[in-house]
């Protein structure tokens, strides 16, 4: 009874790891850490091993990720074995053959008994490694290899699942391209039909109200109409910002320069809402060559989300500082103020998202579009009461931005 059960283990065994090597290489690939997950719990079944832990690199190895039960390890941990495998060993680790005391150490606190290297492009990036076999359940050499094709099978998946995502990610850009593109061919059409009517509507609107001056209610009425055609007027112009293509007119410019013209302008905004204002400028900012009027648009629009945010008073600071290494000038506006929730954080650039009434939702659809155009890059950063707009900006020109 007892060798009729280990038999059909064995068989079990061979039968379940084929069928999970056929699984990882049949497998679409969309969510791989889904796939890395299933890897560890069919190892487990397949072998009655409790104990597989599926280790891999990442980042220059400063990283280590775990699927599988001994999520604590550490390099740390496991510095001998990798140094072992760095030497370009790709058998499996059996801890009966191994002579390495440092290695047998290790192996011995984490309670492994087998590792198979994991390597991409003789890069070691991976570790597979399983405990003890239950009583009885011993692996044989057939399953080894089963599993050393296994940990193969896994780096050509991630490697596989890497391409892919760069894929989708370069086509989700794409996508995104062509839609702000062609919103900006409809802008541009729909703002002029709709600019010269919006004028005439306005105007007629003013003589009314002049006509009317001594009915209060149709007064009333007539300035909800004026502050919508206002509105309306702000989106039809905020689309022309948006959709003007760029033209070649660029200029040299002190980027601090640009900061403090904007602040001439939003400066009584500010004081109205009881913001205070600091600038944190260094000394030797270079001169840049760009065109004025998109960089204007930037700082313009993040200023004014700022004071915008901090209805209740508040302090914004501005800080520009010039890296030579990487060759950016580095802006970043800090406004205290409410948080941006992680939902609205995803939004925020998005053309006509606002959670303002008489917002176009189009400022920072523009400040992305313009950063775009002038090779720089964005991030934000919303915690503890406090929201930081990053903005970088080459000092020179052919400088590529990822
Ligand atoms: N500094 C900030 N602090 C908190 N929320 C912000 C900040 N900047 C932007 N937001 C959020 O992002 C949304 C989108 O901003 P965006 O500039 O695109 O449009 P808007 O400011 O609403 O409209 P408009 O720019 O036409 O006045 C804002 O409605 C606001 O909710
Ligand atoms: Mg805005």
């Amino acid at each position: 009874m007892m060798r009729k059960l280990s038999f059909k283990m064995i068989t079990d065994t061979e039968y379940l790891l084929n069928e999970l090597s056929h699984q990882i290489s049949t497998d679409l690939l969309i969510d791989l850490s889904l796939l890395l997950e299933n890897i560890v719990e069919s190892i487990k079944k397949a072998t009655a091993i409790k104990n597989v832990n599926l280790i891999l690199f990442k980042e220059g190895r400063t990283q280590v990720v775990i699927h599988g039960e001994n999520t604590f390890i550490t390099r740390k941990d496991i510095i001998n074995t990798v140094k072992y495998f760095d030497k370009g060993e790709i058998a499996v680790l059996d801890r009966h053959e191994v002579t390495d005391a440092s290695i047998i150490n290790e192996m011995k606190r984490l309670e492994m008994f087998f590792i198979f290297p994991i390597f991409e492009e003789r890069k070691l990036t991976g570790l597979l490694t399983l405990g003890k076999s239950r009583r009885g359940m011993r692996l044989r050499a057939e399953n080894l290899e089963q599993l050393m094709l296994i940990a193969n099978q896994i780096s050509s998946a991630m490697a596989k699942a890497e391409l892919l995502q760069e894929k989708l990610q370069m086509e989700r850009k794409m996508y995104e391209n062509e839609k702000l593109s062609s919103l900006g061919r409809l802008s541009t059409s729909v703002a002029h039909e709709v600019k010269n009517p919006l004028s005439s509507i306005k105007a007629i609107v003013q003589v009314l109200k002049e006509d009317s001056i001594n009915e209060s209610k149709t007064q009333k009425s007539l300035s909800i109409i004026v502050e919508e055609i206002d509105r309306l007027t702000k989106v039809v112009n905020q689309l022309l910002v948006f959709a003007k293509p760029q033209m070649d007119c660029k200029s040299t410019v002190k980027i601090n320069d640009v900061i403090n013209k904007v602040l001439v302008v939003l400066r009584h905004e500010a004081k109205m809402n009881n913001v205070n204002i600091y600038l944190n400028i260094q000394n030797d900012l270079p001169i840049i060559t760009v065109d004025e009027g998109s960089l204007n648009e930037v700082f313009f629009n993040l200023i004014h989300n700022a004071i915008q945010a901090m209805s209740e008073g508040g302090k914004l600071t501005i800080s520009m500082s010039y890296d030579q290494q990487d060759d950016y000038i580095t802006t970043v506006f800090e406004n205290t103020g409410p948080e941006i929730s992680d939902e609205d954080m995803g939004k925020i650039f998005e053309p006509f998202y606002t959670t303002k009434q008489m917002g176009t939702g189009l400022g920072l659809a523009i400040v992305k579009k313009k950063l775009e155009e002038l090779r720089g890059m964005i991030k934000v950063k919303s915690e503890n009461s406090s929201t930081k707009f990053t903005v970088k900006i080459p000092s020179s020109e052919g400088v590529l931005v990822g």
